[in-house]
């Protein structure tokens, strides 16, 4: 029996089966931050094409820490409404659902933003210079982060995941090549974990410990002075008995580095950190192959695979798969003719 649709229980969290939609932003938000149509039908065609968890885009935890004033929004009560009706139809169609929780850190091309980061270094020389940010500024985050993480427990979400990756403010703290900070948020690898931590134990405040907690991280930076796979494992070491349970392994984009790129390239990093933290992961990046995905879990290279673009381009991935490897799973009962 392929391992790629046996289920798996993380926590209280069943999972029909190992395949993930990673976060995507689809930026077709107004700049109000409310969730669409185009969200509702989006994220509902990949539950009925048999993913197993759907991971919904980074959400603005504040409007001055999105990507961009299309993202989707989780910073305040009026957001609940539009994710809760997300959330009910993924439900229905069988698939479990997360949401990824955002801020941007010196990468908000919000115009007119007070943009925030550990160090006050720009990401590259066409990115505005952000303002380092001071003791008031890190517990207001926080508190952010706390806040969004009500919404998602109001609108029903089965996992919450903090992006502490791709070069967003947590990574930001996370890098050395960004976070050159002297005080107790900066130098040490268990210095640059402690926004993290602060973060996840907030979360964990008002998240019920019953229900998943990923965080998605960069497991590489591409860049000799930056982060690699042992880091970032051992930032989590220090970080994890706050209650994270799954890391889902990405890696890159803090500093436009070059990244020689191929199918399951990521994978080798969700290997060192699943061994060396003991957490479940989800590992990924240019998967498309069912075979490939089969081999990363009975391999124990991760508990998870996931496929970004391939989703996109093909929302019944998994019922395809499915057939390819010689398993049987149900179909929904209105497409069982094309079966
Ligand atoms: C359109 C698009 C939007 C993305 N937005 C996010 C995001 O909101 N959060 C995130 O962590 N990664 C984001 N990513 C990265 C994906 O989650 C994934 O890691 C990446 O596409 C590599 O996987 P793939 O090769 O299977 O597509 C995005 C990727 C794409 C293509």
């Amino acid at each position: 029996m392929p391992k790629l649709f046996s289920t798996i229980e993380i926590k209280d969290m069943e999972l029909r089966n190992r395949i993930v939609m990673p976060p995507m932003c689809m930026y077709s938000s107004g700049e109000d931050g409310h969730s669409r149509l185009w969200h509702f039908v989006h994220y509902s065609t990949r539950a009925i094409g048999g993913t197993g968890l759907i991971i919904v885009e980074a959400a603005g935890i504040d409007p001055a820490g999105r990507i961009s004033d299309k993202d989707l929004g989780i910073w305040e009560d009026s957001h609940i409404d539009g994710l809760s009706r997300v959330v009910t139809e993924v439900k229905k169609h069988g698939a479990k659902i997360a949401i990824q929780l955002n801020h941007a850190g010196r990468k908000c091309e919000v115009k007119e933003a007070d943009i925030i980061a550990p160090s006050a270094i720009a990401f590259d020389e066409n990115s505005p210079t952000p303002r380092l940010m001071t003791k008031d500024d890190i517990d207001n985050v926080i508190t952010l982060f706390k806040n969004a993480a009500v919404r998602a427990k109001k609108a029903d979400f089965d996992a919450i995941e903090i992006h502490a990756a791709h070069g967003y403010l947590i990574n930001e703290f996370l890098s050395p090549l960004s976070n050159q900070r002297a005080d107790e948020y900066g130098g040490s690898l268990e210095n640059r974990a402690r926004f993290l931590k602060e973060v996840v134990k907030a979360v964990r405040e008002v998240w019920p410990m019953e229900k998943p907690l990923i965080v998605r991280v960069s497991a590489e930076d591409y860049i000799e002075a930056g982060n690699r796979d042992v880091d970032v494992a051992n930032m989590l070491n220090s970080v994890k008995d706050e209650g994270i349970d799954i890391i889902n392994v990405s890696s890159g984009a803090v500093v436009p580095a070059k990244i020689n790129v191929y199918p399951g390239y990521q994978v080798k990093f969700s290997e060192t950190i699943k061994k060396i933290t003991g957490l479940y992961t989800i590992a990924g990046g240019l998967i498309v192959e069912p075979a490939m995905a089969e081999e990363i879990i009975q391999n124990e290279r991760a508990d998870l695979v996931y496929l970004g673009r391939e989703l996109l381009r093909n929302p019944y991935w998994p019922l395809k798969a499915a057939k390819e490897l010689g398993e049987d799973i149900a179909w929904p009962v209105q497409y069982e003719r094309s079966k």
